[in-house]
């Protein structure tokens, strides 16, 4: 399939809308821009093309998909049983990265939900997400662009790499702002919970709704007696090719003992990749430096993460160490990540590291 990749500019939004709505109707696959990461996107009534994006993702269809709108009167009709928790959430926070999980309406298929009885729904706030969403009058069901398993795509360059020739068009609006995926709450329990962390934070979440849970595979690994109830956060996720480890510890104990692994790495002939914050970035003599942002600013580093990731991909190192950051507010989306891409293997740097 030739895939049509079209650059979105304030003067052609409408045209490109117009065009990706036509596809989504026929039954085609869209890539498009969102605030948090691109999505791909096809009609989420359409049990076909929610099977078109689990072949083009490469995903296992017992993985649930998100369905975008752009008007919050479209819920009505996906979804049952609105809470009032529910609809403030909507009013406080839509359009934005928070992802709500209803009970599901008879008309959303179990294709979409991955054979679950809720359905996840999100209104974005990218303009060209919204042209979109409003042209077609669809609720569009978009995971993120990546082939299932890669890290999720920050810049239309990603999703050409992975999805060229696979879908009918891509959507080039530039590099996203957020660069981690939505928060999900889900709202089918008696507690509103967060079952992936994202840029709204459970303080956020507090603030405006009282008490919300947390749930355990958010917080620590999923083992035998954790089981994740977003289905997605089960898999190696957000993954580079080269294993990564994460060390823990204060800012200069993690590059102290990043400093030692990388030169005992090096020394085994291994191509080294190194993810430093900006105040670390000059301790380091061995391998490939890529600052990630200052431990202050949380918002560069969930901006840069996944492209980092990725850029190692390319310049194919075989192995990768990465300093840890606060994991307060929209520090615990980034290290719930950061465990995913390295697969939990984090190393605690001590005293008995230091040299
Ligand atoms: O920011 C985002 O949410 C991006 C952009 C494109 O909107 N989308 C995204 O979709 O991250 P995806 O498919 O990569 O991740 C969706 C996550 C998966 O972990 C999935 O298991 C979970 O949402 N999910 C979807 N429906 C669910 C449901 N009914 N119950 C529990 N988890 C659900
Ligand atoms: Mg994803």
């Amino acid at each position: 399939m030739k895939t049509i990749i079209r650059r979105m500019e304030k003067e052609n939004m409408e045209e490109i809308a117009g065009e990706a709505a036509e596809i989504w109707k026929a039954g085609g696959l869209v890539a498009f821009p969102t605030e948090t990461v691109y999505g791909l996107g096809g009609n989420g009534l359409d049990s076909q093309a929610s099977r078109k994006i689990y072949a083009a993702k490469g995903r296992p269809s017992d993985n649930p998909l998100i369905l975008h709108i752009a008007d919050t009167a479209q819920v009505e009709m996906l979804a049952q049983g609105i809470s009032a928790t529910g609809k403030q959430l909507m009013e406080k926070f839509w359009p934005g990265p928070l992802t709500l999980i209803f009970p599901k309406a008879p008309c959303v298929p179990y294709e979409t939900t991955g054979g679950l009885d809720t359905v996840a729904i999100r209104m974005p706030s990218h303009p060209a997400a919204r042209a979109l969403l409003q042209a077609s009058g669809l609720p569009i069901a978009a995971p993120s662009a990546n082939v299932s398993g890669r890290p999720s795509p920050t810049l239309a360059s990603h999703v050409i790499e992975d999805m060229d020739g696979k879908i009918e068009m891509i959507v080039d609006g530039g590099a996203v702002g957020i660069g981690v995926e939505s928060t999900i709450v889900d709202l089918t329990g008696t507690v509103p919970t967060i079952l992936r962390p994202g840029y709204i934070t459970e303080e956020m979440l507090r603030e405006a709704v009282g008490y919300v849970d947390v749930d355990p595979a958010v917080l620590g690994p999923v083992g035998e007696h954790v089981k994740p109830k977003a289905p997605g956060m089960k898999y190696r996720h957000y993954a580079p090719k080269a294993p990564m480890v994460l060390v823990e510890g204060g800012r200069e104990e993690e590059a102290a003992c990043i400093i030692q692994l990388a030169a005992q790495a090096k020394a085994q002939g291994k191509k080294v990749g190194i993810i430093a914050s900006q105040e670390n970035q000059n301790k380091y003599v061995d391998g490939i430096v890529k600052v990630i942002g200052s431990r202050k600013d949380p918002e560069a580093v969930a901006h840069n993460l996944y492209r980092i990731l990725r850029e190692f991909d390319e310049e194919q190192v075989d192995q990768i160490y990465a300093e840890s950051f606060d994991e307060h507010d929209l520090g615990r989306a980034i290290m719930n990540r950061m465990k995913k891409a390295a697969g939990q293997q984090v190393v605690a740097a001590g005293r008995k590291n230091k040299i």
